[in-house]
Formats: structure tokens, sequence, C-alpha cells
């Protein structure tokens, strides 16, 4: 067995190999073209940006920003934010053991002794004051009464070891996310950055609405598993200014579905709701913690801490036991005002207008703040539990959030990997085949010929292997197949000096001569 270097990708990290790459650059050149045909330009965006820029768009109480951000370090500025900077490294240091008292109670002192002198050094302006500062404390401290909360219950299960490993985990991930000074986050999603540099560029002054998309990688510190990853991909679109006509949402997701459908993406189901606007979903939200408080006993920590902060959230648990319940919970379909109520109606006319076969969702509600009215979701075969293949919404008055005009919005990202991941599970993978021709050529008067032929064949556009050293026919042979070549040109000294060179094909071993003009024709005809 080969020694396992010392060196591996980062776990949630992970290196694209040939062939499966050829897969990505399919996809994505399919992108390119479907997007360019809804007159979509691509934007290429940062890979950081500053944390405060996703955290006022994306929201505070969202896992995505709350905890889930990589946030990049800065030189601490003064002497205070440097000593709370070496307590907060000591602490996430910390190894805290369920079995080993001392460890919970050295953990628990550190902590509480960083949020009395943070907040000391806050109210004192001597540390990095930011907007929701307060927020962040807020977090550290019910992540800390939260992991005081459980040391009180009694400790018979696995279950409560669970907890008792996410409550550590939860504390050290919300202290991380305390700014002791102005840092930037490598990007959790694109929308935020395309709504700033939309704003950055003026991009208002051009024709609107702008259409816009972007590929690559984002960040997320998300428990890795199946189509789930620290470092992932996503194909994002994002249509900004002009009106808020719904045809304009119907039409960005027939654009997704026409860009699916194209790669043969399998098992597809569409998802659609709207969670109201500004002026009707509070109210709704308000009738939904009224209705959650009275069941609060029955639902999980995390539901309930939602009561609080985010009554909507609880609507997306996966929670096997909170299902009944949330089942009664008022619709939000039935409390949008008139004007939302007309915009949701509308939009499912022009999806059915343009053959978009969805399904309707109340409980679709996004894990980011920015979004109103439209939200949808798809999903594809093969992925398990994180079947989610791409998510988006309307998102009015974001770029007016972060500084700009008021704004009308909405967009979608497509996750990548588990596009391709279920790519892979309907078998519409290219072939294995990643030569054209391998060129079997024999003895030194035969290679000269054999890199003229290969210059030739790939100036035409055939993937090529000719082999640096000679080797004997049938070692040629079996290595041709091993690449999955088509073709094995074979060029000895006869076939070069009778300007006739033989053409195998590897899959039914047939054999045929040619001349050299022949030959280009003949592989050209039969591409
Ligand atoms: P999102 O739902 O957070 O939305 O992400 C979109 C898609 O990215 C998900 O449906 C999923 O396929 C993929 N994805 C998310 N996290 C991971 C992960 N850790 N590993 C693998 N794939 C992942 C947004 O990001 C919004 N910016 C979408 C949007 C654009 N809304 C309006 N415009």
């Amino acid at each position: 067995m080969a020694k396992k270097s010392k060196f591996q990708a980062i776990k949630g990290t992970r290196d694209l190999l040939p062939p499966e790459t050829a897969l990505w650059n399919r996809v994505e050149q399919t992108a390119h073209e479907v997007f360019a045909t809804f007159g979509f330009g691509e934007i290429r965006l940062p890979i950081f940006e500053s944390t405060e820029l996703f955290a006022r768009a994306v929201g505070l109480e969202t896992d995505i920003v709350g905890k889930e951000m990589f946030i990049l370090d800065r030189e601490y500025d003064n002497k205070t934010s440097s000593d709370l900077g070496h307590l907060r490294e000591t602490i996430n240091f910390m190894v805290v053991s369920s079995a080993n008292q001392q460890s919970i109670d050295s953990f628990r002192q550190a902590l509480s002794k960083f949020l009395v002198e943070y907040q000391e050094a806050l109210h004192e302006g001597l540390v990095y004051q930011y907007e929701h500062a307060h927020v962040s404390v807020a977090h550290l401290a019910e992540a800390l009464s939260g992991f005081a909360g459980l040391l009180e219950l009694p400790r018979a299960d696995n279950r409560w070891q669970d907890l008792f490993d996410k409550a550590v985990y939860d504390c050290k991930e919300y202290l991380g996310h305390i700014l002791l000074e102005g840092t930037n986050a490598l990007r959790p999603e694109a929308t935020a950055s395309v709504c700033r540099a939309y704003i950055e560029h003026n991009l208002q002054q051009l024709p609107q609405p702008v259409r816009l998309y972007y590929l690559g990688p984002m960040f997320r510190r998300e428990r890795p598993q199946k189509g789930r990853y620290l470092q992932f991909y996503q194909i994002g679109a994002e249509v900004l200014g002009g009106s808020d006509a719904p045809a304009i949402d119907a039409e960005v997701i027939e654009m997704v579905m026409v860009f699916f459908d194209k790669l043969e993406l399998q098992g597809l189901q569409l998802e659609v709701n709207s969670i109201g606007c500004r002026d009707c979903r509070p109210r709704y939200v308000e009738l939904l913690r009224t209705e959650l408080l009275k069941v609060k006993d029955q639902l999980g920590p995390d539901s309930q801490r939602r009561i609080e902060t985010n009554p909507l959230r609880v609507l997306d648990s996966k929670l096997e036991s909170e299902q009944p319940i949330i089942a009664t919970l008022p619709h939000i379909a039935d409390h949008l005002c008139e004007d939302c109520a007309k915009h949701y109606a509308a939009v499912k006319q022009h999806l059915e207008l343009r053959g978009v076969i969805y399904r309707e969702n109340w409980r679709l509600v996004r894990g980011l703040d920015y979004y109103m009215r439209t939200t949808f979701e798809i999903t594809a075969q093969g992925l398990g539990s994180q079947n989610a293949v791409c998510g988006g919404g309307r998102y009015d008055g974001l770029v007016e959030l972060l500084g700009g005009p008021p704004t009308k919005g909405i967009g979608f990202a497509i996750g990548e990997d588990r596009l391709i991941l279920s790519l892979q599970e309907g078998n519409k993978t290219q072939p294995k085949q990643t030569r054209d021709v391998y060129i079997a050529w024999m003895s030194e008067q035969a290679y000269a010929t054999a890199v003229r032929a290969a210059k030739d064949l790939r100036n035409a556009g055939f993937r090529v292997e000719l082999p640096p050293t000679e080797q004997k026919f049938g070692k040629a042979l079996s290595q041709a197949d091993k690449l999955g070549a088509k073709y094995a040109l074979i060029l000895g000294q006869d076939e070069v000096a009778e300007g006739s060179w033989t053409l195998k094909t590897l899959a039914d071993g047939t054999q045929t001569k040619f001349t050299e003009p022949d030959l280009l024709e003949h592989l050209r005809k039969s591409r």
C-alpha cells in the first residue's frame, strides 16, 4: 500500500481531477452559453470582502454569517485588542472534555472573562467599533448560557454527548465572530458582492435591469458531508435594477431550468413560495411567533431559540419530531398583503406560460435575510439529504441596505459540486475516453513522422497521445487502451516507407490503411 503523505487536502476541501474536470468544464461552458442567450454578462468578483458586507447583507442571525464565515485575521491595533485576541486563542486551543470537570470549568471561566473584558473595552472605545457588535456579544452570551444549561441535564445518553460537543463548538465559533479589528472574510456567497459592485461602479446608469452571472468558489465552515463542503463552487446570476415585474422572476427561473435541461439533469423538482414584503411579513412573523410560543415545549433547542431570533427559520426545520407541529402553523400565503398576493399569483402564471413545472412549498423561507416575495429552490436526484442544487429569490432593497439607491433584485445560485454529483449519479457523464488517437510509433525513422502526425492531428482539434520513447507494439496498444483512446495510429518503418498508415479502432479491433490526407479526412468525418 502506498505510504500516506503527511499533507492531505483539508477535510471539506478537495482536488478536482481529470477526467472529472472535463465534466466541470462542460457544465461551465453550458452556463456561459445559456446565460448569454438570456442577455447575462459575466462578473468576476474578489474571493474576500469586508466581513461587515456579508454581515449586513446576509444577516446576523443566519448560520452563514453567525458562525460559518472564514474570517481573515488582521493585526491588532492596540494592546487591549491584542490581549483579548490572545485570550481568544487560548480558549480556542482548550480541549474541553465532558469527563474532565476541570476542563469544563476553565473553559467557562475563560469565556466569561473574555465576555466581561470585551464588553468593557467596547464601552470604552478600546476595541474595534462595529455595527453589530452587540449582536455578536449576545450570540456568545447565549451560547455560553446554553452550555451551562446543558451541564444541568442528565448525561445518560449519546445524544447528550453530541449536544455537549456542539455546544463547545458553537461557543468557539461565536467567539471567533467577535470582531476585535476590522476584518475581511472569505465570501460565503456572492449576491452581497454583486450588489456592492453594482453600487461601486454606478451600474444603475446602464440600461436597466443589469443582468450578471458569476462562477467560482465560496467558503462556509459547515460540517462536511456528501454534497457539503467548506470550499464549494457556485454558478449564480443576478438581475438588478429596473422593475419588479413578475415576468422577471419567471424568466430567471426559466433560465435555470433551461440550463439544467441542456445538461440533462434528472429528477428535478422546482419549489416556489412568496415570503411577502416589509409590510406583510412582520405581521405574519408575529403571528407565527405567537403560535410557536404556544407549542414551545414540544420544540427542540434550535427552534426554541429561533422563536425569538427568526421564527421563519423554524419552518426550515428537518427535525422529525417537529414536523407534525409545524404542519399546523399558519401559512404565509394566507397572510400576504394585496400587492404581494398579486405578485405571487402573476409569477406562477408567468411560469405556466413558459411551461415551467413547479410545486408550491409554503415552508420555503430560505436561510438568508435579504429575501422578500419570491423564493425558490430546486432539488435533483442522487444527492441524499443535501439535495438542494439551486436556491434563489427576490431581494428588493438589498442594494439600498448596502448604501446604494433603491433597487429591485432577484437571482439564484447553483451548487456546482452538487450539480456534478447528480449528473454523475444519473450517468450523464461523458465517456471515460480521454484521447482520440494514440500514436504507436516504432523505430527511430518513424519518430519524425509521428511528431508531424501529432502536430497535424492536434491542429485539427484531436486529443493525441504521443509516447516520448519507443514502445513495443503490445505495450503501446495496452497503454492506448488504458488511456481510453478511440484509435491507435500505427507508424512502423514499413508504414512510413509506404506512406500508408494503419488506423486501428480499439473498440472492435478493425484496422484500415490510409494515406496521410485521407486519414485526416476520415477522422474528421467520424468525429
Ligand atoms: P444558498 O441557498 O445559500 O443561496 O446557496 C445556493 C446553493 O449553493 C445551495 O442550493 C447549494 O446547492 C450550494 N451550497 C451551499 N452551501 C454549500 C456547501 N457547504 N457545500 C456545497 N454546496 C453548497 C445563496 O448562496 C444565495 N446567494 C443565492 C442567491 C443568489 N439568491 C439570490 N441570488
